[in-house]
């Protein structure tokens, strides 16, 4: 008997050892002949938040187009904490993730990035620059300063600046977007460069601070909305109409995206100075979410900017197949920065490849842009026709 269990047990050890090395000799030759990243490879798929709802789509699409492309993704959300999205990029690097694509809350972030280095996993910075790394090599997004200037543009045709004299001067407020986020320093440089020669010819007066440009930190900092939340943006302007507003109408409020533009009308249609049709301040935004397409359509908020995040999320993938098939990235749809531009790219450690793609300004006359891009619900786009 003795004999038996004696054999019994070199015959399961020889078995388990003849698994060990045919499994070792399939993973030897997966490593020697596939490419860096076998088809079923994972991509880590880091958001930022959901309470922009932006977002939400981004990662719902970035899935889609990656596992159409034959890999395995995974989504994660960070609810606009860094160190719980952090938590989240070490899990994909535990599960072998081969590619990371981030959108980052803050530079803290960088610890991770550092990290996906260390095991030679790439990662794409995705619409937001990850500030301060040394340790990625690629960033997607949209031309952001223009997106700024659309929004100093909406300003400049519903006032009609252009014909606007210092002897009436019309009334702006300015609104930021989160200080953590480098994206938010384009769009208000976009914006107050249109802005500025009329602030500067009395055509405009500013009512709160006025950074000339995001380089005036103390007064940005003023401007900013902490992580882009909507109640912050709303207790601000409640403030300003009853202080520095007080005695003035406005006649615009520069919102840095949608969500906060919705939060800002909701605080001035809470005065009765504001209330009655007409009466609102030229409001601007970004992202062409629904509630604020249908604001747009009813007369509230004034203009949006389209960035089809579906788009966005393609180019992405089509960035990231290339990156781990090692071939140079060609994205149709997005150019690659250079000029004036290539700044957008510099992380201040290192000037990374940014691939831009074209933002749209939407108003009530081209409501039908996000719509035919068929960014919204068939239930959410027949409110809009
Ligand atoms: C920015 C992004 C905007 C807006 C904002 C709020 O980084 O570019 O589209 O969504 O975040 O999340």
């Amino acid at each position: 008997m003795k004999k038996l269990c004696t054999s019994l047990v070199i015959l399961l050890a020889a078995a388990s050892m003849a698994f060990v090395g045919c499994n070792k000799k399939s993973s030897v030759s997966e490593t020697s002949a596939a490419p860096a990243a076998g088809p079923t490879a994972l991509i880590g798929l880091a958001m930022p938040e959901t309470h922009v709802l932006r977002w939400q789509k981004d990662g719902v699409s970035l899935k889609a187009f990656a596992e159409a492309k034959g890999y395995r993704a995974e989504v994660a959300y960070g609810d606009a904490d860094q160190s719980q999205q952090n938590r989240q990029v070490q899990g994909f690097l535990t599960q072998g993730a081969k590619l990371l694509i981030i959108g980052n809350v803050n530079d803290g972030v960088n610890s991770v990035v550092a990290e996906a280095a260390r095991d030679k996993v790439a990662v794409i910075a995705y619409d937001r620059l990850i500030m301060g790394s040394a340790d990625y090599d690629y960033y997607i997004t949209f031309d952001n300063f223009k997106v700024g200037q659309f929004q100093g543009q909406g300003i400049e045709t519903a006032l009609n600046l252009k014909s606007a004299t210092a002897a009436s001067p019309k009334n702006i407020t300015l609104f930021a977007g989160s200080p953590t986020d480098n994206n938010s320093k384009f769009f208000f440089d976009g914006a107050i460069s249109v802005l500025n020669p009329y602030i500067k010819s009395g055509v405009l007066k500013v009512v709160g601070p006025y950074p000339e440009t995001s380089a005036d930190a103390a007064n940005f900092t003023r401007i900013a909305t902490e992580n882009w939340q909507a109640p912050i943006a709303k207790t601000r302007m409640e403030n300003l109409l009853s202080n520095d507003a007080r005695a003035v109408t406005l006649d615009a409020v520069l919102a840095p995206n949608d969500t906060l533009a919705r939060a800002i009308i909701e605080a001035c249609l809470a005065d009765a100075k504001y209330t009655g049709s007409g009466k609102l301040p030229v409001v601007t935004g970004q992202d062409a979410e629904f509630d604020s397409a249908l604001s747009i359509k009813n007369g509230q908020q004034y203009m949006t900017v389209f960035k089809d995040t579906t788009k966005l999320a393609e180019a992405a993938i089509i960035l990231a197949d290339q990156i781990l098939k090692g071939q140079t990235p060609n994205i149709p749809g997005a150019s690659l920065a250079s000029g004036s531009l290539t700044s957008i790219g510099d992380t201040g450690k290192k000037v990374v490849k940014a691939y831009l793609l074209e933002p749209v300004i939407v108003t009530k006359d081209n409501i039908s842009v996000p719509v035919n891009a068929k960014f919204y619900t068939d239930a959410e786009s027949a409110q809009l026709k």
